[in-house]
């Protein structure tokens, strides 16, 4: 069967039914996480500047003619993924003692471990090392916030994995809650914080995760009680994207709950998605100061569940896969590209400036960078049995931590500097 190619922009019916059980299956248990991944907002390709160079379309130039990263300048969107394997993460998930155990893939038996090694270099600039001494003082004073699904709490673990590496015992602490969790660094008075809104707006499926996305009904014009948390926050990252992706319907309801979940209608969801996103958009224009916060959204983090889209006929979903697709512009059938145009376009409707950390791209490429086998269901990690039956149970949404998050809050540092 055919995969859907670049260009084409509807989702093939199989790529949903396959996308739906497994989303069915993965997001099910406590495990939902979501990766964010941070794309750049202007998409204005990076101009090289001290303009000597020749052609900006030559491929090949040399490394030192690229420029320190100036969000105004060079876009991250393009650019490849470099080996070096003395370059090491700042965490491991044996000396970070905040990630979930759905995410810490070395501890739940992954040995392959060159994953951990590959670096972001955009086309035509450097992007900064993230310095987490550095970081910590432009949070000095702050709360950062990450609102959105389990792949946002991913990269929210990452950042909070990534500072905990410079700050001495005693000088942080924790709170994990249902909905608010709350990491603080004393010494900086600053705090890294996650929402849990996988819509951002409201749903019946927020408190106790609905299993069958058919019932899921989405109040597509609500986000009071998620974003009474977003109030008084310095810097807010969003995401949404992967729980929309049940399905070519979504069950949405609007105006008054008075009749319980009575008087939905299902609407094509890209339809769905650009409601629950203006209604989101209309929140932050009317309730941020864009003098005082900052906002970040980010865009969709592909998913990995057809071998076939990068051409491994023999493959299973992303099981086994230890190498990123060095195909230049790969895009699989994960990534909704009508999806991915309502964000931009509702963005750029809004009065207050959201910068969006573009990682679909670049997260594209990783096919190796997935949890896959590694992981756990319902709480347990994976059984022996179960790790052999890949196209049933790896998790080819989620991110082994240290890994690719890191990579999206490395691009969320240089928009900080
Ligand atoms: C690999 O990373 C190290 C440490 O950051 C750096 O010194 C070295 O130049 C890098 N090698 C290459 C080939 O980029
Ligand atoms: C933000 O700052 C600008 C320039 O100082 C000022 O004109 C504007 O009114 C401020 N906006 C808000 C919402 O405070
Ligand atoms: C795929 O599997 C077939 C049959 O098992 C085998 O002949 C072929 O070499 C495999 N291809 C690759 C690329 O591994
Ligand atoms: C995983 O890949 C390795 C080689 O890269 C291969 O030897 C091994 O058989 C593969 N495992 C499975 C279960 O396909
Ligand atoms: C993110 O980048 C991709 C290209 O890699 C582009 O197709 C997409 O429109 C961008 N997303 C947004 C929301 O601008």
């Amino acid at each position: 069967m055919g995969s859907p190619r670049r260009g084409n922009l509807s989702l093939s019916v199989i790529t949903v039914i396959i996308c739906a059980l497994a989303i069915i299956g993965l997001l099910y248990s406590e495990a939902i996480s979501s990766f964010s991944s941070s794309t750049i907002l202007r998409l204005k390709p990076c101009a090289r500047r001290n303009g000597a160079k020749n052609s900006v379309t030559e491929d090949n130039y040399a490394a030192d003619d690229r420029f320190e990263f100036d969000p105004e300048e060079c876009s991250l969107v393009h650019g490849k993924w470099v080996f070096n394997s003395s370059v090491k993460p700042l965490y491991s998930d044996r000396t970070c003692p905040y990630l979930d155990r759905q995410v810490s893939c070395v501890k739940n038996g992954r040995f392959d471990s060159d994953y951990r090694h590959w670096q972001w270099q955009p086309d035509d600039c450097m992007l900064p090392r993230f310095d987490p001494k550095i970081a910590l003082r432009r949070l000095k004073g702050k709360r950062l916030m990450f609102v959105g699904d389990s792949l946002q709490r991913g990269q929210w673990q990452s950042m909070v994995c990534l500072l905990d590496s410079v700050i001495p015992e005693g000088q942080k602490s924790m709170k994990r809650g249902r909905f608010h969790s709350v990491f603080k660094a004393k010494e900086y008075d600053a705090t890294i914080e996650f929402n849990w809104a996988p819509f951002l707006i409201e749903s019946n499926s927020d408190v106790h995760i609905v299993a069958d996305p058919k019932k899921r009904i989405l109040k597509v014009d609500s986000v009071a009680e998620h974003a009474k948390y977003w109030l008084g926050v310095d810097i807010l990252v969003f995401n949404t994207y992967v729980w929309w992706m049940s399905g070519l319907r979504t069950k949405s309801l609007w105006g008054s709950f008075a009749n319980g979940e009575e008087g939905y209608q299902e609407l094509e969801t890209p339809v769905s998605y650009t409601i629950g996103l203006k209604t989101w958009a209309n929140w932050v224009d009317s309730n941020v100061n864009p003098n005082k916060t900052r906002v970040f959204f980010t865009t969709a983090s592909p998913t990995h569940l057809k071998s076939a889209d990068w051409g491994n006929k023999n493959g299973t979903k992303c099981f086994n896969e230890t190498k990123p697709i060095s195909k230049k512009g790969h895009w699989g059938s994960g990534s909704d590209k009508r999806m991915m145009s309502v964000v931009a376009s509702v963005v750029r409707s809004m009065k207050v400036p959201v910068t969006l950390i573009n990682i679909t791209q670049l997260s594209e490429y990783r096919i190796d960078g997935h949890t896959s086998v590694y992981t756990e269901l319902g709480g347990k990690l994976l059984k022996d049995e179960e790790k052999a039956d890949p196209l049933h149970f790896a998790d080819c949404i989620h991110w082994c931590l240290p890994g690719v998050p890191d990579t999206w809050n490395q691009i969320l540092y240089a928009h900080l500097l």
